[in-house]
């Protein structure tokens, strides 16, 4: 059992270590923002409540993040641990996560701290495609698809994120620093942040990854 937080400001790489990560612990990857995201593309109350502040750059109130969360995480596939991407992104959400976890008698082990300059992080949104099938995330220069707005791993139609507009990357990048870059303390504090050089390449951040999570699970059925 690991229960794993992947914590960056946008653009910092998160939803593609997250990818891989699943990948190789067969772990289940959760992400508010494709939680948000796929409410919004069925249309629910949650999701197009969710729309007002996604498409201004603004976090969703807590309670509904933490509930929409707390219902995601009771799943049968999230029992043998999780990879949070995005979550939690507030003081109150990171309480909230561990007042759910006492209850359910297990604990975040490791929050992966994935730091990345702004002007990187900016070039890194402005060149993001995603899968509208399955969530794959490239970059047209970094990570390209094969063939050009085709996913390589499911065929689906690539597109650029609705909130990747400048004035919006900008938005949620301060909203980051404001709101979310306090976490860093907060798990620090507890002796379970982890920082790591997110401007390396993708395969060299997620060995870094890989080898700190080794650390906290030698030893211990996981
Ligand atoms: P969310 O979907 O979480 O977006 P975000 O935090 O803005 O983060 P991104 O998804 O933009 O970045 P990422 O770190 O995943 O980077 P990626 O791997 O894609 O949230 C969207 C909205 O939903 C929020 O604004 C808010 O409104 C709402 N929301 C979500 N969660 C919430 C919460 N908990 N509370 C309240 N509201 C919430 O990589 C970016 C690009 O860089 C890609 O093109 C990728 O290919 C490339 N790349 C990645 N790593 C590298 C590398 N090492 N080298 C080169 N290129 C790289
Ligand atoms: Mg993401
Ligand atoms: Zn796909």
């Amino acid at each position: 059992m690991v229960d794993i937080v992947l914590l960056g400001a946008p653009g910092a790489g998160k939803g593609t270590q997250a990818e891989l990560l699943r990948d190789r612990l067969s772990l289940p990857s959760v992400s508010s923002g494709d939680l948000f995201r796929a409410a919004l593309s069925e249309r629910t109350p949650l999701g197009l409540r969710a729309k007002a502040y996604m498409d201004k750059g603004e976090l969703v109130p807590d309670e509904i993040t933490v509930s929409m969360v707390a219902e995601r995480i009771s799943q049968k596939d999230c029992a043998a641990g999780v990879i949070f991407d995005g979550f939690p992104r507030t003081a109150g959400q990171a309480e909230e996560l561990d007042n759910l976890f006492d209850q359910m008698q297990r604990r975040v082990d490791i929050v992966l701290y994935v730091m990345v300059s702004e002007g990187v992080l900016l070039r890194r949104l402005a060149g993001r495609w995603t899968c509208r099938e399955c969530g794959a995330i490239y970059h047209r220069e970094f990570s390209p698809e094969k063939v050009q707005g085709v996913c390589d791993a499911c065929g689906g139609e690539l597109y650029q994120r609705p909130d990747d507009t400048p004035e919006t990357q900008k938005r949620r990048i301060q909203v980051y620093l404001q709101q979310t870059a306090p976490l860093e303390a907060y798990y620090r504090g507890k002796g379970l942040l982890v920082e790591l050089d997110g401007e390396q390449e993708i395969d060299v951040v997620q060995g870094d990854i890989v080898k700190a999570i080794g650390a906290v699970t030698t030893g211990r059925a996981c």
